[in-house]
């Protein structure tokens, strides 16, 4: 076990040392994984130290290192190895984080990770929540907490007349929790965006009213706290009055950009956001820790556990004692996995002040990035910099204007627009082929976006210039055939 462990642990940080010299990783075809992975399981057992050596040759091999320097797509990941260790650890011990009786002391961590998470916030103190394996996860069970809290269960004509309010720009697990639980596709109003992607609250109390006139039951608004497109950040304060006054759950999806908070800017951004009912926080996007760790938290943690409440007589056992935290009543998994533990490691390893100086160099790093692309006339902002996200494109020689004429996104006729997105898309699948950089793409007000996600630690500008480098270079190969 020792050496086994052992080399197991080398693999990793043979993985994480020299990021920088090396490419982002390498993808396969479906054809060639196939004859290299595919068949049943050994009958005999084979020498771990081979199967290891395999795992490492012919499977991560093909794998993109979301926590590489150079990652900038989707959204990145920070993980570090305490993060990494606590995840071991926490299968390790095979720890059950479920029912107190089971796991008394990683119940306590749970709490008190989820409390640390409170104060960031700013939530009230009856305030609590629960570790799920993701935004996904924690907005479905938010959409669950809302109707229990709001609804009689034996409703089900108010139930079917329930409507969710969110915005174009909202993350499309909203959409599929929506699904999940049966809310009917035309009662999920995805509402315009401003100019700088945030939610129009006008537009969302015009429809709220309207829906009540018709006779629906307008239950949840979701608001961006850090959206995935752009990162911006709807107007919390304004929503949470809102809310209040028509008697809507506030949901706010914070997984992108929720821990943002710790930093003075963020706290600025996401000012209001301890006023929501509930709230969706990722620590494995931006708090350096591995995938899967997300969590929800609900403003009244009573009506966490009343949604999820049921008490079967196999369970009896676990509320001998009225004091006891189990978290199985707070969810929907019976049987968790310690997520808390590689939070509270992580937290406790590096401190808070080293987490918010990396998030800090984060937000300078896009800042610093848009300043750079604003003063080119190659490029063009399509949404400024918010909470690390920054979109744009490659502007080709001939398609450029005069830094006195420019605008911020300039108007152009549907040709000049339609090879702005054949360069653009180039730009990206040439990229993502050489895995030097990896950057993906997205479309804002019908614009094709090269887009950045900045959030690890590991990026210095050295990184960025590097990669802005890439591109102007493949922009100027597309232009040349496009
Ligand atoms: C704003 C937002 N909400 C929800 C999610 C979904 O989170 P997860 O991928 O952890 O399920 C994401 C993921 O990118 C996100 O950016």
């Amino acid at each position: 076990m020792r050496r086994l462990g052992a080399r197991g642990v080398d693999m990793v940080i043979r993985h994480l040392e020299g990021f920088r010299r090396r490419t982002t990783g390498e993808t396969a075809g479906r054809a060639k994984l196939e004859a290299l992975l595919h068949g049943p399981p050994p009958v005999r057992g084979r020498a771990p130290l081979a199967v290891l050596r395999r795992l490492e040759r012919d499977v991560l091999k093909y794998s993109l290192s979301t926590n590489h320097p150079r990652f900038y797509g989707f959204i990145p990941s920070g993980a570090s190895f305490p993060g990494m260790l606590g995840d071991f650890l926490a299968s390790g011990f095979n720890v059950y984080s479920g029912a107190w009786i089971e796991a008394a002391g990683p119940a306590q961590i749970e709490l008190t990770v989820i409390d640390w998470f409170r104060r960031w916030l700013g939530m009230p103190a009856t305030a609590g929540g629960t570790m799920v394996s993701g935004g996904s996860v924690a907005n479905l069970t938010a959409l669950v907490v809302a109707r229990e809290a709001m609804l009689e269960r034996s409703d089900r004509r108010a139930r079917a007349r329930t409507v969710l309010y969110a915005s174009d720009q909202t993350h499309s697990s909203i959409e599929r929790a929506a699904r999940v639980l049966d809310f009917p596709d035309n009662h999920v109003r995805l509402l315009p965006t401003d100019d700088q992607f945030r939610l129009s609250v006008a537009a969302l109390e015009a429809s709220i009213r309207r829906d009540r006139k018709r006779g629906l039951r307008p239950l949840c608004v979701v608001a961006n706290g850090g959206s995935t497109n752009t990162g911006s950040v709807d107007p919390l304060p304004e929503l949470a009055r809102l809310c209040r006054h028509h008697k809507v759950w506030l949901h706010v999806d914070a997984a992108y950009g929720g821990f943002a908070v710790l930093t003075r800017r963020g706290r600025s951004a996401l000012r209001g956001i301890g006023r929501a009912d509930s709230v969706t926080l990722d620590p494995h996007k931006w708090l350096c820790v591995p995938y899967e760790a997300g969590c929800l938290m609900v403003r009244d943690r009573r009506l966490l556990r009343r949604a999820f409440d049921v008490r079967p007589e196999y369970l009896q056992d676990i509320r001998l004692r009225k004091e006891n935290f189990n978290f199985s009543d707070y969810g929907i998994q019976l049987t968790r996995s310690w997520r808390a533990l590689k939070i509270w490691l992580t937290l406790q390893i590096f401190g808070t002040r080293r987490i918010v100086a990396s998030m800090d160099r984060a937000l300078d790093l896009a800042a610093r990035t848009a300043r750079r692309l604003a003063a080119s006339p190659a490029f063009e902002i399509l949404a400024p910099p918010s909470l690390g996200v920054i979109c744009f494109r490659y502007i080709p020689e001939d398609l450029r204007r005069k830094s006195s004429s420019r605008t911020p996104v300039a108007s152009r006729s549907a040709a000049e627009e339609r090879r702005l997105r054949l360069v653009n898309e180039q730009i990206v699948r040439s990229i993502q082929e050489r895995h030097w950089s990896f950057l993906t793409s997205t479309v804002l007000n019908g614009r094709y976006s090269v887009r950045l996600c900045i959030l690890n630690h590991r990026t210095l500008w050295s990184d960025i210039l590097d990669t802005l480098g890439e591109i102007e270079t493949a922009g100027s190969a597309a232009s040349a055939i496009v």
